[in-house]
């Protein structure tokens, strides 16, 4: 497979994208592949969340971790370098992914299974293969480009929760609708 670079996030995108996924204090953030640390600095600081960047790239942990001292946000925020494959998510309530669609496909679909149920996974131009959005969001970042930001919940997106779908779903809907309007 080939090698994933560092392309960042606008920072109006990583906004728009923690919004989107209504993060707040009590929130465990991941960021699989948190390139300069970026959106779990942004997590801790803007919205309260502890934050747990996983990148693979040496360079960029040490940037990253540098970013996180800066901020004082060494409490919140841990900076993790690995393969985003080896690190558990049992305590994640948020997973953001900016990576290549077959990388989803072939590396994290599996890892996604790890969630709990409301775990909210948002990730940047590419869908999660075979999972259902809640929404879907386009967001223009600083040049004036219109990016796009996809929301899944665990439990309500992904194939897995429609093999013990009960017959009655409104329940599904009313929570999507209260919770994202849509
Ligand atoms: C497109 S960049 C996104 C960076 C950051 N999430 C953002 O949105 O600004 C993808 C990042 O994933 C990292 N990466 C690629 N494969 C990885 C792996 N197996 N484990 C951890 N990080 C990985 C790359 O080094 C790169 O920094």
């Amino acid at each position: 497979m080939k090698a994933v670079p560092f392309i960042p996030t606008p920072i109006k995108v990583v906004k728009a994208a923690l919004e989107l996924a209504k993060v707040g204090p009590r929130d465990v953030v991941y960021d699989l592949g948190s390139g300069d640390g970026r959106v779990v600095v942004l997590a801790a600081k803007l919205f309260g969340a502890r934050a747990v960047g996983v990148e693979i790239d040496d360079a960029l942990v040490i940037l990253s971790k540098m970013k996180v001292k800066e901020e004082g946000l060494e409490e919140k925020v841990t900076i993790l370098q690995k393969d985003f494959r080896e690190v558990s998510l049992e305590d994640a309530t948020v997973v953001y992914l900016y990576i290549y669609y077959d990388v989803i496909r072939d590396m994290l679909l599996d890892k996604l299974k790890e969630l709990k149920p409301g775990a909210r996974v948002v990730t940047l131009e590419i869908p999660v293969p075979g999972w259902m959005p809640v929404a879907k969001r386009g967001v223009q970042d600083e040049a004036g480009v219109v990016r796009t930001l996809y929301l899944y919940i665990k439990g309500l997106s992904d194939p897995e929760s429609w093999k013990n779908e009960e017959a009655d779903t409104s329940w599904k809907e009313e929570f999507r609708r209260r919770l994202w309007g849509r």
